[in-house]
């Protein structure tokens, strides 16, 4: 997307932490909610969502299990997030899932801002949990460092006005910014089927705009947007980045972590999930993994490949059909080369899962990947070769069919 398409969007925050530390009952007190006690077991399973206005601004939040079962909830809520606030129960300090949080947040380079919570407990240790946290590397700002904490208890109400403020500031530098006017890009944080409404889907839209009656693809599901219904359980018609909303429409439950997309239309969605459905079925009959070049002719010579798939994109019309022609003139005979699709332009994340469902290689002619495509690309383990003279890719084709790639 270009710098001007770009508008201010809410921060995503996720609340991280050691099982029991207070994390639900830390959103509770923001929301003024109570959700822990409608809790099975007062144990969260799965990546709660809501949207909380204050003074005027939207943050969603989100929450995430401690239980040690749920590293990959964690590492996901980690991911799709711009803040993490790291709930520490001060009469517990830190804790195994403490540190998994420390991490996962690190990994995914998000600002940790800490909350000491059961401040109000009679063996609350504030000065032990800082003295552990600085062990960690997150030397509090009151004890020199650069690490922000509150200190509160969710159970009093204490601290919260604080820890909120705390959030927008840190949310102001981070300049959060997305294209609301594209098609809609988001992140699955949780899905299910329900009995009356058939798969539902809570996605976190990431770019673009989600709108009521869109076609969506998310892995091998895929179907046309049926209802959306926000954080508070209101039915809405369209969803702006940032915006959790849990969706009907699907064919079939998508996974938690899967990307979706907004696509053209029903065919293109339909198609794309069921080349994904078919791809799995022969990676798995197979044990194959997708094609780049360097590993193409030992793959030829296995036998595993008959085709090589090509999708070319590139600056002017007339060069598609030149480098098409070329390249299919490598054919040889274990091995047929084959443009499956051509279009002028620069390669985007629709080329990219296109060739990621066929197991095609993206040859670009004077022509680049988007940010978002060479991101998809890196996800899906899709090859993607740039060129300016058609020579060059002729060389390259024909030296990893006939295995003489450098
Ligand atoms: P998981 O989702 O299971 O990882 O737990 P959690 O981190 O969400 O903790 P939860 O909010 O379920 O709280 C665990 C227990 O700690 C509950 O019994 C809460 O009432 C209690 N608790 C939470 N915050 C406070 C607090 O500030 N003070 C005191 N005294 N108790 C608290
Ligand atoms: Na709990
Ligand atoms: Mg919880």
């Amino acid at each position: 997307d270009d710098e001007k398409d770009l508008k201010p969007r809410p921060p995503i925050v996720t609340v991280m932490g050691h099982v029991d530390h207070g994390k639900t009952s830390l959103l509770d007190a923001i929301r003024n909610t109570n959700i822990t006690d409608g809790e099975a077991g007062g144990i969260t399973q799965h990546i709660g969502a809501s949207e909380i206005v204050i003074n005027d601004k939207i943050i969603t939040f989100l929450d995430t299990p401690g239980h040690e079962a749920f590293t990959s909830m964690r590492s996901r809520g980690a991911q799709v997030t711009d803040i993490a606030i790291l709930v520490v129960a001060a009469d517990d300090g830190i804790m195994p899932q403490t540190i998994e949080a420390i991490n996962h947040a690190r990994a995914a380079e998000v600002p940790i801002i800490v909350a000491i919570n059961k401040i109000d407990k009679q063996n609350a240790n504030v000065d032990r949990v800082k003295q552990e946290l600085a062990e960690q590397g997150l030397l509090t700002e009151d004890w020199g460092g650069s690490t922000i904490s509150v200190e509160v208890s969710a159970l009093k109400r204490i601290g919260i006005d604080e820890l909120l403020e705390m959030v927008l500031l840190v949310a102001e530098l981070e300049e959060l910014k997305a294209n609301p006017n594209r098609l809609a890009v988001g992140t699955i944080i949780e899905a299910r089927l329900d009995k009356g409404r058939g798969p539902v889907a809570t996605v976190l839209i990431a770019k673009g705009t989600l709108n009521k009656g869109d076609f969506v693809l998310t892995g091998t599901s895929y179907g046309k947007i049926r209802a959306m219904v926000n954080s508070k359980g209101r039915r809405i018609t369209t969803a702006t980045p940032s915006t959790p909303v849990e969706i009907t429409g699907l064919s079939e439950v998508p996974e938690a972590g899967e990307i979706l997309y907004s696509v053209e239309d029903e065919k293109m969605a339909k198609d794309l999930a069921e080349k994904r459905r078919q791809k799995i079925k022969d990676e798995s009959n197979k044990g194959t993994a997708r094609v780049s070049l360097e590993d193409l002719f030992s793959r030829i010579q296995e036998g595993e490949i008959q085709d090589l798939n090509l999708i070319v994109k590139a600056d002017v019309k007339g060069s598609i059909e030149a480098i098409k022609q070329s390249l299919e003139k490598l054919s040889i005979e274990e091995v047929n080369v084959k443009t499956i699709h051509g279009g002028v332009g620069g390669i985007n994340e629709t080329d990219i899962m296109l060739a990621s469902a066929s197991n095609a290689i993206v040859i670009g002619f004077n022509v680049r990947p988007t940010n978002s495509a060479i991101e998809l690309a890196k996800r899906e383990n899709v090859d993607i070769r740039t060129y300016s003279v058609i020579y060059s890719a002729i060389e390259d084709i024909e030296a990893a069919v006939k295995g003489m790639l450098a």
